[in-house]
């Protein structure tokens, strides 16, 4: 049976649960939607933070959530809200969603999946006839790839506390623009939209998206609870050397700086070899100044994305960054920032129970798991109770443009999701 004519028949079925209403057709036909914003030739999605396609991919969501008849909000740093409202408006909001922008060679599902999953289990949960208690709201966060702007989780981090509005808004691109001028030419699209205060607290806090990694598919599992977050450390590194001719310079003068980074690169990489490939290092962006083929290399700026579960070894990890650099920088100068850590999280015990209830429920298969991948919902869970439900990821393929998920896992997901903010949305409300 294919999961549409599961569907029909699932209707007609006496349950009320909103997880019977989640409409796989209209979920799916959203996401392809999605990703003609920003498509590729090669079938994936290039959707940066704050570009005229994020902007016109949060229109989209916000002419949905309008027809829907749901609130819609976006704070000073750009996150959107869509709410439900509940029977009792005063009450904190049990909150779903993750982000719209996506990698340079991203995929149609990391990110967006989340947020469509959240607004079709609030439809679902409309169409059920339910009448919420406690509003809920569907959250789209700005900028949580870091690819344009770093860090990531910006508009997450900034709600949660963890980083200030202004520290935020000062990020620049590799071109010099600045997120506060990113904003500012998106803010036309939003004349309708009315501003919210940042920060406003959420009751709970449930997050979907695919797994990217292997796990559920190769043991042929539906969902993942997803009982915590690895951490993280960022840098940006700066090594200055000294322009010079390439014919005429000898080697014994030269400041070259891409020897230099290549030293350190191969240095750290060894430094991280870790046999149980736990510890997991990359450098993903490298600038090379002036990038010409008959100049030796003035300055290299290159990247470190450095990860681990363990908090205190993350911490002795990141401390062999600095001084490697050091190390090997020759006769150039180096200069190494720390620009982000986001320490390894555990997920509210509670909420990752009710998730088990509500997959058991539906009878799907499933199994708790850690996120390798960090998500918003890490920054959330350091200031309200937060969980993650995953769905499966064909070949764990992500951050590449081929990344796939199969729309019956999908639509599974959320099911779970809706079943879980229908439950929680009665939470603690007075009768
Ligand atoms: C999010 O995409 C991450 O870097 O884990
Ligand atoms: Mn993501
Ligand atoms: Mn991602």
């Amino acid at each position: 049976m294919n999961i549409s004519q599961e569907q029909t028949s699932k209707t007609v079925d006496s349950s009320t649960r909103p997880s019977s209403f989640v409409n796989h057709d209209r979920l799916n036909t959203r996401l392809a939607d999605m990703a003609k914003i920003g498509a590729t030739p090669a079938g994936g999605v290039n959707r940066a933070a704050l570009t005229p396609e994020d902007g016109k991919a949060q229109l989209l969501l916000v002419q949905w959530a309008t027809d829907l008849g749901l609130k819609v909000t976006r704070d000073a740093i750009g996150n959107l809200f869509l709410r439900l409202e509940g029977t009792q408006p005063d009450l904190s909001p049990v909150v779903s969603g993750s982000h719209i922008d996506t990698q340079p060679t991203g995929g149609k599902f990391d990110g967006i999946y989340g947020v469509l999953a959240a607004l079709e289990a609030v439809e679902a949960i409309v169409a059920s006839g339910g009448v919420v208690s406690r509003p809920v709201e569907v959250v789209a966060w700005v900028n949580e790839e870091g690819s344009r702007f770093a860090p990531s989780m910006m508009g997450s981090g900034v709600h949660a506390g963890l980083r200030s509005l202004e520290a935020a808004l000062n990020l620049i691109d590799v071109d010099g623009v600045s997120v506060r001028d990113a904003l500012q030419e998106l803010e036309p699209l939003f004349e309708s939209v009315a501003q919210r205060p940042l920060g406003l607290p959420f009751y709970r806090y449930v997050e979907t998206h695919i797994e990217q990694g292997p796990v559920l598919e190769r043991d042929d599992l539906a969902i993942g609870i997803v009982t915590g977050i690895q951490g993280k450390h960022t840098f940006r590194v700066t090594v200055n050397g000294e322009a010079a001719h390439s014919g005429t310079a000898p080697h014994k003068t030269r400041k070259d700086a891409l020897l230099a980074a290549a030293g350190m690169i191969t240095a750290l990489s060894e430094a991280f070899v870790d046999p149980e490939d736990i510890t997991r290092f990359t450098v993903g962006r490298l600038i090379v100044e002036p990038n010409a083929p008959s100049v030796v290399p003035q300055q290299v700026v290159f990247s470190i994305d450095l990860r681990h579960p363990d908090q205190e070894y993350l911490e002795q990890l990141g401390q062999v960054v600095p001084e490697t650099c050091q190390r090997h920088a020759g006769p150039c100068d180096v200069h190494v920032e720390r620009l982000y850590t986001a320490k390894p999280i555990a997920f509210d015990h509670q909420l990752q129970d009710d998730i088990e209830a509500a997959a058991r429920a539906l009878d799907l298969p499933h199994i708790r798991m850690l996120s390798s991948a960090g998500h918003d919902a890490g920054p959330i869970q350091s200031k309200f109770p937060a969980g993650m439900i995953f769905v499966p990821s064909v070949g764990g393929v992500t951050h590449n443009e081929t990344e796939f998920t199969h729309p019956a896992d999908l639509t599974r997901g959320t099911q779970v999701l809706a079943d879980v903010l229908w439950s929680l949305s009665k939470e603690g409300v007075d009768a």
